[in-house]
């Protein structure tokens, strides 16, 4: 069976029901943990602490705050492995840009390991420009680089057209989606 279009994919604002399953997805995403982090992002910036959601289980997370007056700072953005290289990176990644766009921020700014060309070939695909390096920024000693957008250059999208891929996505995919 394959799942037909977009349409069982939606993006929408994290609830504290899905702490659970972001801590699994931030496990097997990321080797620095920090749980702390996720509750204290709900209660400071919940605005911009989105969630991917395929049927009733969360797929990815990005989570975002406010910089400064101009700039908003995706912190945190990863999507279960089953479900990676099916557009739901680009699509959490645009919905964070809406809601940064309606806070009146003009700049979308991360920091992205050197060595994580996954990330950087989706950020370049999205517009994000390269500005500084920052030397042994992670706490394993190595570079991250620190890109921007300019959200006005940025032409937002039906989220439909991220989600081409995801018609490929086959029920084969979803009975190895274990917990
Ligand atoms: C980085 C990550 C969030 C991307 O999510 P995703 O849903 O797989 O991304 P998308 O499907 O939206 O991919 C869009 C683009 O990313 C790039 N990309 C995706 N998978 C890739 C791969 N295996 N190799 C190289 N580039 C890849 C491509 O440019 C792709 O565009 P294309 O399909 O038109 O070529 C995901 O791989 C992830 O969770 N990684 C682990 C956590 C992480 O590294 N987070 C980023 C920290 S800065």
């Amino acid at each position: 069976m394959t799942w037909s279009g977009s349409m069982n994919i939606r993006i929408r604002n994290f609830k504290t029901d899905d702490f659970e399953d972001v801590l699994y997805i931030e496990s097997e995403s990321f080797t620095e943990h920090n749980p702390f982090a996720y509750m204290h992002f709900y209660e400071m910036h919940g605005d911009m602490f989105l969630v991917a959601e395929y049927l009733d289980f969360i797929v990815g997370f990005i989570m975002g705050y406010r910089l400064n007056e101009t700039e908003g700072r995706v912190f945190s953005l990863a999507v279960r492995e089953e479900f990676q290289g099916r557009g739901i990176g680009a699509m959490l990644l645009d919905s964070l840009f809406k809601v940064f766009y309606s806070n009146l921020l003009k700049y979308a700014t991360l920091e992205v390991r050197t060595s994580n060309l996954k990330a950087r070939n989706l950020y370049r695909k999205m517009g994000f420009i390269p500005c500084w390096i920052e030397k042994e920024y992670y706490s394993d000693g190595e570079d991250g680089i620190i890109m921007k957008l300019k959200l006005s250059s940025y032409r937002f999208h039906d989220l439909d057209l991220f989600a081409k891929k995801i018609e490929s996505i086959s029920m084969r995919d979803s009975e190895r989606f274990d917990k």
